[in-house]
């Protein structure tokens, strides 16, 4: 599996790329002023995906000019749909009037890439009776294994078929049937996966142990908007009906809170002072208390969120990441550098991905001390107990960072080393920065707007 970004192994393309790809920063600097961010990267593929259900034209509003976005885009193309893009706007239009079956090597190329290929399987079953689903790519985190999805489609009465070197086959020649179906963990891609597939299985799903993220519930919107009938219940278990057909929709996507807890934690690592626009309070709830207690300030305003670093100390913290309402581990990543600064010994149970913490590398050469741990340093035991993974992370701050040369690793890792970066002393140069344009859109220009030394 790739790292996040494509599988070019050309040579020489690939030395003028890497060349290209690198951005220098003079860190130092606070952050100051606003930026805007738009729709969630993780809710606006999935909408996507949702507009090849129905045989019509579906709008969606508030689209990020992301890379996730334009993978996908193609995907649709390569199914037949066409996709109109109005960046100015951020205005997508679909229609997937026409779906057909798409060329295996060409749905190939795209593999290296994206998770989301695993997701066009419910629509395709349901518009053509079959699906394939290349090797898929995605941020280097974890496994990342897709067993829960598969499971999924077997037990909606899908035949998958796994015995091909190029990828999954997957075939529904009597149609997908409701059914009952229990996660063994809350995994987003999972319940979206059983959400597309069921809205127009015939009968009636009952989906338990789901997640309910709140770009799932942003995707049941959706989906409700183009005729499902879908109900969940507090103890997250998501009740479909099957309905014979479903309609375009036009919908505006809620904003990205992995995006808008980024900056804020970029605001607070460089003592800065930015203003969030489009970022809403009540998908960040758990976010903005961990930053509060950390000495993190915030104003929550009609047209966005206004985060600053008041002065004095930080305070150390210990969280855990978890699913929704928890604290998301897309936010734990560009806090840790903010927490490098606390005053004290700060405490990181990661309980998501098994391996996230392979960015605290690079921070503790810039000078940061983070001590990685196999145990589960929080107060429940994770599904990583004793197991050889490295989930529990001690940061002792507060630590000055020096800048240095630094690898993209993944893309939240990769913008938290964007952070540290610019938070440090001297000048770095971050080697793979392109992989961050997968899910932050205009960044470059967002840290320009804000005052930051970048070239
Ligand atoms: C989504 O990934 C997001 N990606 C991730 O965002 C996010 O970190 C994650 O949800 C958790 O919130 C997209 O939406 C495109 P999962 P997903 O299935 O759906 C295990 C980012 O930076 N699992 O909830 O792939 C899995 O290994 C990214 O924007 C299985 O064991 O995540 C992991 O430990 C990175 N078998 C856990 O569940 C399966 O079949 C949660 O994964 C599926 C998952």
């Amino acid at each position: 599996m790739a790292a996040c970004g494509e599988n070019d192994e050309s040579g020489a393309v690939v030395a003028e790329q890497q060349e290209n790809d690198v951005l220098h920063v003079v860190g130092g600097k606070p952050l100051n002023g606003t930026i805007k961010v738009r729709g969630a990267k993780n809710f606006v593929s999935k909408a996507m995906v949702a507009a090849l259900l129905a045989p019509g034209v579906s709008v969606l509003k508030n689209v990020p000019e992301i890379r996730d976005v334009h993978v996908v885009s193609d995907l649709l193309r390569l199914h037949g749909a066409t996709v109109e893009w109005n960046d100015e706007k951020g205005i997508l239009t679909i229609d997937a009037t026409n779906v057909q079956l798409a060329d295996v090597a060409d749905v190939d190329t795209l593999s290296g890439s994206s998770r989301i290929p695993i997701l066009f399987s419910g629509p395709l079953l349901h518009r053509l009776g079959e699906a394939f689903i290349p090797q898929l790519g995605g941020c280097n985190i974890g496994g990342r294994p897709i067993d829960f999805h598969l499971d999924t489609l077997r037990k909606l009465g899908a035949n998958v078929d796994k015995e091909h070197a190029d990828g999954i086959h997957i075939t529904a020649p009597n149609g997908l049937h409701g059914a009952k179906i229990h996660l063994p963990y809350p995994s987003v891609g999972a319940t979206e996966q059983t959400l597309l597939a069921a809205v127009q299985a015939e009968g009636r799903t009952e989906l338990s142990g789901a997640a309910t993220e709140p770009e799932i519930m942003d995707l049941v919107a959706v989906l409700q908007k183009m005729g499902a009938i879908i109900s969940v219940d507090v103890d997250r278990t998501f009740r479909i009906e099957g309905v014979k057909k479903l309609e375009g929709f036009t919908h505006t996507a809620l904003t990205d809170r992995i995006e808008a807890a980024s900056w804020a934690s970029a605001a607070l690592a460089t003592h800065g002072d930015i203003f969030v626009k489009g970022a809403t309070q009540p998908e960040m709830m758990t976010f903005l208390n961990v930053y509060r207690k950390i000495g993190g300030e915030f104003d929550v305003t009609d047209k966005g969120i206004r985060f600053w670093h008041p002065g004095g100390d930080l305070k150390p913290v210990a969280i855990e990441t978890d699913v929704h309402p928890g604290f998301m581990t897309d936010w734990q990543q560009p806090l840790v550098v903010a927490l490098t600064q606390a005053n004290g010994l700060s405490i990181v149970h990661e309980t998501v991905y098994e391996n996230r913490f392979g960015f605290t590398k690079p921070l503790v050469q810039m000078g940061a001390t983070i001590q990685l741990y196999r145990e589960c340093l929080g107060s429940l035991p994770c599904r990583f107990q004793q197991r050889n993974y490295k989930h529990s992370a001690v940061i002792f701050g507060p630590t000055p960072l020096e800048g240095r040369d630094i690898d993209v690793p993944d893309l939240r890792g990769g913008f938290s080393h964007l952070i540290a970066a610019l938070a440090a002393k001297g000048p770095s140069n971050v080697q793979g920065i392109s992989l961050i344009d997968r899910g932050y859109a205009d960044f470059r220009g967002k840290l320009a707007a804000l005052g930051a030394d970048i070239d």
